[in-house]
């Protein structure tokens, strides 16, 4: 065996045991599609993370506290939140990015909607406590979106505009919907208005149809592309590829690059996902108009009418490949999200 070999298979070796840690963010790095935004108030989304995922605020004094990992890379130490919102209520204030480039959800200000419970206003928070499962075997909280809660940042760092690549994921309760718009994640407008066709690209998930929407009565995977909710390239009908998901526990893709998008799903206990949509823009949206602002339970201009849950999802930069985001639902997967 010559030491170049010896050398191959020793990276090898080094590669597979980085692997097997490997957080969500850490395998969409392997591909050189970065995560620029990544937020979960369930767990660590790269192997070497513990800073703070999420900070509460309590009804009984105002004060606030971080919840962090158990450890590097695990899930959220729930027993932080549990003991200082003890005899109390608490709100999730702040949904932390661990992407490093400091792009936090915090409340949604005003927009331009003129419909939804509070037009004109910012949104409420989620209750902290309002959405308790498992991962891993360990109890921990989702964000508990009702209507008129919302969380947005206009202000972002290495979000893709106008027509850049981009992908995003979202882990969220396949039972936990309504029609109305918007239970959104993803790429927004940066000042909450709605100026046409284009400005967004973001996950949505419900049983709303504007436009073209997948079979039987929802909830579905769809793309919040801005004044439309999308499940293909048309403006109406069925996508009979893009099925109403059925399970507790969902991811969601949606991604985007010059003359190319796709929509992709599974149930998260699934190994692999499946391609609802990949094809050629909606006529009127190529090339898009992407602004960078992420927005998380409601619609670009502040449509806050919808509800959901949401355990954890990224942005990032470039359009992954199809393997990378398998490779990433292999790691949800194996997170083993309970009820
Ligand atoms: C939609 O995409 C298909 C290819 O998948 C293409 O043949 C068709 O022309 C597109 N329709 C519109 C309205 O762009």
């Amino acid at each position: 065996m010559s030491s170049g070999s010896n050398l191959n298979l020793a990276l090898r070796i080094l590669a597979t045991s980085a692997l097997v840690a490997a957080g969500p963010c850490d395998i969409y790095a392997s591909g050189n599609t970065p995560c620029v935004a990544a937020h979960s108030t369930t767990r660590a989304l790269y192997s070497r993370f513990n800073g703070a995922l999420y900070q509460v605020r309590r009804a009984s004094d105002s004060t606030t506290t971080t919840i962090k990992p158990l450890s590097a890379g695990g899930v959220a130490n729930s027993a932080t939140q549990d003991k200082f919102c003890q005899g109390t209520t608490c709100l999730i204030t702040t949904i932390y990015d661990q992407s490093g480039r400091g792009n936090h959800l915090t409340d949604a200000p005003p927009g331009g909607a003129a419909t939804g419970p509070l037009a004109g206003g910012y949104d409420n928070l989620a209750d902290a406590s309002a959405a308790p499962i498992t991962l891993s075997g360990k109890k921990v909280y989702g964000v508990y979106i009702n209507p008129a809660t919302g969380y947005r940042n206009d202000q972002t760092s290495g979000i893709a505009t106008l027509d850049q690549p981009e992908g995003m994921y979202a882990v969220l309760d396949g039972t936990h919907y309504n029609d109305v718009c918007c239970f959104d994640y993803g790429n927004a407008e940066t000042n909450n208005q709605d100026p046409g066709a284009a400005h967004m690209e973001a996950i949505y998930f419900g049983s709303g149809g504007r436009k073209s929407h997948g079979t039987g009565s929802g909830p579905w995977i769809m793309a919040d592309l801005e004044n439309g909710l999308y499940s293909n390239n048309q403006t109406s009908g069925i996508n009979a590829n893009n099925p109403s998901q059925t399970s507790r526990f969902v991811t969601a893709v949606v991604k985007g690059k010059p003359n190319e998008w796709a929509i992709r799903g599974a149930a998260s206990s699934a190994q692999k996902l499946a391609t609802y949509w990949d094809g050629p823009r909606p006529q009127g949206y190529q090339p898009m108009k992407k602004e960078g602002a992420i927005i998380l339970g409601i619609g670009g201009d502040n449509s806050d009418g919808a509800e959901g849950t949401f355990y954890e999802g990224v942005m990032t930069s470039g359009y992954p490949s199809n393997a990378v985001e398998d490779a990433v639902q292999a790691n949800i997967a194996a997170a083993k999200y309970a009820a």
